[in-house]
C-alpha cells in the first residue's frame, strides 16, 4: 500500500480551496483545476482537468452537486490513471453517491465533510467516508490531515447521514431567525440580544456567525453560502419523500445563494401587508361584526372544516351570517395568535390559534396577493375537542 503523492483538487470554490491549501501545506504535491480558471493562491493550477488528473494517485473532487460530479467525471473519464483513488467531498443525494460509487467501483471514497473553510484551513473536519477498506486504507492518511476519519459501511448512508446533519444546521439558522425576529418585535438592541443567544442552545452558531448577524451590511465572504444548504435540504426532501420546511425557506431566502447561511437568520419579518388580511379576521372575531371578514376574505371564498361531524362548506355570506355585530360574551377571556405565515411570491399561507372558551380552533388560510393587497382566498379549520 502507497499512500498518494500527486493530489488533484478538482472544484476549488470555498471547500475545494481550503481543502487544497491544507494539503499543500502538508507538503503535499497539490494541482488543483476549477470550471471558472479561478486561480487559488496557495496552490498550482491548471485550466484542463485533464492535466490535473494526469499524474495524480489521488483525485479529490470539492464540487458544487451530483451533475456537477458527473459532468467532471465524464471530462477526465480518458485522464485518470488506472491506479488513481477518486474522494469525493461534494455533498450529493444518497442516489447519486450510490450511482457514483458503482461508475467509479473498488477507486472510489464517498467522503462527505462535516465543517466548513475553518475545519478545512486547521484539519478540524469530521470526514464521513464510505469505500472498500483497501482504497480507504490508502487515502486515510491524506483524510487524516484534513480530519477525523469516520467509516460508514456504503455510499448512500454516508451521503444520507452528511444531509441529515446539515438539517440541523438549517433548522438551527431558521430557528436563530425565529427568535431575532421576535426580538426585532420587540425593539431589543441586537448587539444585546446576540450577546444574551450566545450563551444559549445557539450560541456557537452566533459566536462563529456573529459579523453576518448584526443587522449592518456585511463584508465578509461566505463560508457556506445560502445556495448548498437549500440544495441539501431540498436533496434531503425528495431522498426521504418526506416534508421538509427548511427546503423552501431557505430557497426563498432574500439574501441569495450566493450569501452565507447566516444571512438567512437576518431576514426581517414577513411584510405588514399580508398579515393585514389575519387582523381584520381577528377584528372579525374580536367584534362580531362580519364586515372585518369581508375586508378579510376574497367574495369567493370558502370556510370549511367538520363540525358536529359532518363537512361544512359555507360560502362568505354564510360565513358572515353565522355572526351577530356583537362581541362573544366571553370576548375579555378569548385569544388568538398568528402561529405560522410563509409567503411564495403572490400566495401564501398561514396558521392561527383560537382560544374562544372551552372551544380551541386550528385555523389554515390560504392568502393571495391582488393587487397590492393581500385577502383570505380560503380557510379550513380545525375545533379540538
Ligand atoms: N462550504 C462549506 O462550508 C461546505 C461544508 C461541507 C460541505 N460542503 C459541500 O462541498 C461542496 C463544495 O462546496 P463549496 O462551499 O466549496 O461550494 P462553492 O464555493 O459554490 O464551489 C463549488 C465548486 O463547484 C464547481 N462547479 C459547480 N458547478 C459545476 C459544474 N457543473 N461543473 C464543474 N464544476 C462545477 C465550482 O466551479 P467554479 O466556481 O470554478 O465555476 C466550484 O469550484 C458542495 O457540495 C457543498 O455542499 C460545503
Amino acid at each position: 500500500m502507497t499512500t498518494p503523492h500527486t493530489i488533484a483538487v478538482l472544484g476549488l470554490g470555498r471547500m475545494g480551496r481550503a481543502l487544497a491549501t491544507r494539503l499543500a501545506a502538508q507538503n503535499r504535491d497539490v494541482v488543483g483545476w476549477t470550471r471558472s480558471g479561478r486561480a487559488s493562491g496557495a496552490v498550482r493550477t491548471t485550466s484542463d482537468p485533464g492535466e490535473a488528473v494526469a499524474k495524480a494517485d489521488l483525485v479529490l473532487l470539492a464540487l458544487f452537486d451530483g451533475p456537477a460530479c458527473r459532468q467532471v467525471l465524464d471530462d477526465i473519464r480518458g485522464a485518470l490513471r488506472a491506479d488513481a483513488i477518486v474522494v469525493n467531498t461534494s455533498t450529493v443525494s444518497p442516489a447519486e453517491a450510490s450511482a457514483l460509487a458503482r461508475r467509479l467501483g473498488p477507486s472510489y471514497v464517498h467522503a462527505p465533510l462535516l465543517g466548513s473553510v475553518p475545519a478545512a484551513a486547521t484539519g478540524a473536519l469530521q470526514i464521513l467516508a464510505a469505500a472498500r477498506q483497501d482504497a480507504l486504507d490508502r487515502v486515510r492518511p491524506v483524510l487524516e490531515t484534513l480530519g477525523t476519519v469516520r467509516p460508514v459501511d456504503d455510499a448512500s448512508t454516508a451521503a444520507a447521514l452528511k444531509l441529515v446533519a446539515n438539517s440541523s444546521l438549517a433548522g438551527a439558522v431558521l430557528s436563530l431567525r425565529d427568535s431575532l425576529r421576535q426580538a426585532d418585535a420587540l425593539g431589543l438592541p441586537r448587539a444585546q440580544v446576540l450577546d444574551v443567544l450566545e450563551l444559549g442552545r445557539l450560541g456557537g452558531l452566533v459566536a462563529h456567525k456573529r459579523t453576518f448577524l448584526t443587522g449592518r451590511p456585511v463584508a465578509a465572504t461566505a463560508e457556506f453560502t445560502i445556495g448548498a444548504l437549500a440544495k441539501d435540504m431540498a436533496l434531503l426532501a425528495a431522498a426521504s419523500d418526506t416534508p421538509l420546511g427548511s427546503a423552501a425557506r431557505l430557497a426563498d431566502t432574500p439574501a441569495g445563494p450566493e450569501a452565507d447561511i447566516a444571512l438567512a437568520a437576518t431576514v426581517p419579518a414577513v411584510e405588514d401587508a399580508v398579515l393585514e388580511p389575519l387582523r381584520a379576521y381577528i377584528r372579525g372575531h374580536a367584534t362580531g361584526d362580519p364586515g372585518h371578514f369581508r375586508d378579510a376574505f376574497l367574495p369567493t371564498a370558502h370556510v370549511e372544516g367538520i363540525r358536529d361531524g359532518a363537512f361544512v362548506s359555507w360560502p362568505l355570506d354564510e360565513y358572515c351570517a353565522l355572526f351577530s355585530g356583537r362581541p362573544a360574551p366571553d370576548e375579555p377571556i378569548r385569544s388568538r395568535r398568528i402561529d405560522t405565515v410563509d409567503v411564495h411570491g403572490t400566495v401564501a399561507t398561514a396558521t392561527m390559534t383560537l382560544a374562544h372558551g372551552a372551544d380551541h380552533f386550528t385555523d389554515t388560510f390560504l392568502l393571495v396577493r391582488v393587487g397590492d393587497s393581500w385577502r383570505i382566498a380560503n380557510k379550513a379549520y380545525h375545533r379540538h375537542s
